[in-house]
């Protein structure tokens, strides 16, 4: 694996064996934190962190990951700095590529990503745009390794919003993983045609598929090894609220769905979700209307990831860093 001096704007970044890679180096990571190994793999190292919309995981795993492997990191919110309200993409990255030695930026345009990568002259790393969100992926399938020891032929269902950055960008790393994906959606939130063909080649050539399904049925289910769900309302859309809870309420991720996939009793499904999650009154949003994406016995199930795979956030974004520095 080379990526020394590289970007991650989105997984065609990668390579499938670079993709699968930082999997693994996530792993060996990890492995190295709970031997109790200090890092110094990221030592004097200033990494700017470009925030334009809330984060809890991606912002603390990214703070903890450099910490921990010596470097230094520098919050920088859309309150905080000029870009996009004084200053052109292209003059902030000029700047902060003078400065630091890589950037991780979390915000609304994919382009945006994209000028502070060709402009900035030090790798940027996507910490979710509208349109994709990779290192999610990164976490999501390493949190699948490590409970099924692989990640090729096994079967990964995603149902609810089928056109979000979680399901786009799970929809290409499942691909490069040689697994078999299915994005279970209305058909208003298909995909765009040209990353599902995109990832049905990839899959293909990795022995894995990719099927956009309409309706969550049985037979849909039927022998996931993982089912995955995401927000109704993503970031930005909130305008769009009334008409997706309208929309999703049958892809609503619960009890029978799971035991559809006929894999609860021998242990051989998991439940994952990026979080944050609307799976109880547990939120001013949903206090009055209830859990929305996925009841709250499925998010409080044994056969639920959800916090390992939120604690694996920060080893894949710690293997990145590491990777491209
Ligand atoms: N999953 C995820 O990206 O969470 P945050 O929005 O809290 O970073
Ligand atoms: N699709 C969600 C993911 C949050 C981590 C959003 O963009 O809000």
């Amino acid at each position: 694996m080379n990526l020394k001096g590289k970007s991650l704007l989105t997984l065609d970044d990668l390579s499938d064996e670079d993709f699968l890679g930082l999997i693994d180096l996530a792993q060996e990571l990890k492995a190295k934190k709970q031997s109790g190994e200090k890092g110094d793999l990221l030592h004097r190292k200033n990494i700017a962190m470009i925030f334009e919309k809330s984060s809890t995981r991606t912002r603390c795993a990214t703070s903890i990951a450099i910490a921990e492997e010596g470097g230094r990191a520098e919050y920088l919110s859309a309150q905080d700095i000029h870009l996009g309200k004084k200053e052109s993409p292209a003059d902030t990255a000029r700047v902060l590529g003078r400065l630091f030695d890589g950037i991780m930026y979390r915000g609304f345009k994919q382009e945006t990503a994209d000028l502070l990568a060709r402009y900035s002259g030090v790798p940027v790393w996507n910490g979710l745009t509208d349109e994709s969100h990779p290192t999610q992926t990164l976490a999501d399938l390493m949190t699948v390794k490590e409970h099924f020891g692989k990640l090729a032929g096994l079967k990964v269902v995603y149902v609810g919003d089928g056109r979000n950055n979680v399901a786009n960008s799970l929809m290409l790393g499942c691909a490069k993983a040689g697994m078999n994906f299915v994005n279970c959606t209305p058909v208003e939130l298909t995909p765009c045609d040209e990353l599902v063909a995109h990832s049905k080649e990839i899959a293909e050539k990795n022995g894995g598929s990719v099927a956009v399904e309409h309706e969550p049925t049985a037979e849909v289910m039927r022998g996931a090894h993982v089912v995955t769900t995401d927000v109704w309302v993503s970031m930005g859309e909130e305008d769009k609220r009334d008409e997706r809870i309208e929309l999703l309420k049958p892809y609503q991720v619960n009890m029978e769905m799971m035991t559809a996939t006929g894999n609860v009793d021998n242990d051989q499904v998991i439940f994952l979700h990026c979080l944050p999650a609307f799976h109880d009154k547990n939120t001013e949003l949903t206090q009055y209307i209830g859990a929305m994406e996925v009841t709250n016995d499925v998010f409080e199930a044994p056969f639920s990831k959800v916090f390992d795979e939120a604690e694996n956030r920060m080893h894949t974004i710690k293997a990145m860093l590491v990777a491209s520095l």
